[in-house]
């Protein structure tokens, strides 16, 4: 099978190079690759790279995700978020490929305190969910085989997350504020690529269309941000770590006003998933874990 994979360089991208590539032949690019264009802000030479590559399978993991700064340049959020996936489907329409894309929780207004399912009202607070939700339904309208994963709270080992910014501020000071009343479930982009390349690998052995559409992926149960940070500085002193801090004050979203709302309830239900394929995501604790294990080289 032929791959085409675009935005290997964030998060989500770079852990897909490695779960992709048992998969096939794998040609990953990136928005400043040389050779083959993977700049969503050009929608006409993107659509030109899926043509040359003419691949049996496109995943696609580049975003606009700065949800901040997405406020105040919606024109260029909406090329990269939505017009241009939407070419790119309408190109794997065309090939008969399939579409592996991620949306997100910010598609939800995150009202009430229920899981929300795929069916759910979408209702999106910011520009970066508007147009994600934007780019979920061009993805439909061009009717190719397609996955859209939503997902929610991504964090890698590689690169800037939230668990190292709590390190790095526990080790600096001696009290820290976070928030207490946004709650969603942290969750790995190896897990999103491991599902990714299971969900690949179980439609190819399902009817065709059997198992296409829209799926919650999230990691098992629960938090907030401030649960999460505390797990965080609990654990990395489990595994030796010295830290200043001495108090993780919570504090509601008001506390750190920021261009872009954001939800409160970002619970999503997997019950969809685990039907369709046979998964069981893993508590959020799990992958954390393991991030802190790496990070901090225990
Ligand atoms: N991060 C989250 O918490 C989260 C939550 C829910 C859903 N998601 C979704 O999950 C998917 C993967 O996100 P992620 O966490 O891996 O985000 P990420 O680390 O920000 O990766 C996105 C990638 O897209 C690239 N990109 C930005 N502008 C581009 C352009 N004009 N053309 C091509 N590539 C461009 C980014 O490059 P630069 O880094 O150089 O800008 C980055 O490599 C996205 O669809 C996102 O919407 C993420």
């Amino acid at each position: 099978m032929k791959i085409l994979l675009l935005g290997k360089g964030g998060q989500v991208g770079w852990e897909l190079q490695r779960s992709l590539a048992p998969l096939g032949e794998l040609v990953a690019v990136d928005f400043d690759s040389s050779d083959l264009c993977g700049d969503f802000t050009r929608p006409d030479a993107v659509a030109d790279t899926v043509r040359q590559v003419a691949p049996q399978l496109i995943v696609n993991a580049a975003a606009h995700t700065a949800v901040d700064k997405a406020e105040s340049e919606p024109d260029l959020v909406r090329t990269i978020n939505a017009t241009t996936p939407g070419v790119i489907a309408r190109e794997a329409a065309k090939l008969g490929a399939r579409l592996v894309h991620y949306s997100t929780d910010y598609v939800f207004d995150g009202s009430g305190a229920a899981p929300r399912d795929e069916q759910a009202q979408t209702s999106p607070l910011s520009v970066y969910g508007e147009t994600k939700l934007e780019g979920e339904a061009l993805i439909r309208e061009a009717r190719c085989a397609h996955f859209i994963f939503r997902t929610s709270w991504v964090y890698a080992a590689r690169g800037g997350n939230f668990a190292k910014t709590m390190l790095r501020l526990a080790r600096e000071r001696e009290r820290l504020t976070v928030i207490d009343d946004q709650i969603g479930a942290p969750t790995g982009a190896d897990l999103l690529a491991d599902v990714t390349a299971h969900a690949v690998r179980t439609a190819a052995a399902a009817a065709p269309g059997a198992l296409d559409g829209t799926y919650n992926l999230v990691a098992g149960g629960e938090t907030s941000w401030h649960g999460y940070a505390t797990y965080v500085i609990d654990l990395a002193r489990q595994l030796g770590e010295e830290l200043k801090v001495s108090e993780i004050a919570p504090v509601p979203t008001s506390a750190f006003p920021t261009p872009a709302k954001r939800p409160h309830n970002s619970r999503l239900s997997t019950q969809k998933l685990q039907a369709a394929f046979g998964l069981v995501p893993p508590p959020w604790q799990v992958g954390v874990e393991r991030l802190l294990v790496e990070i901090l080289g225990r």
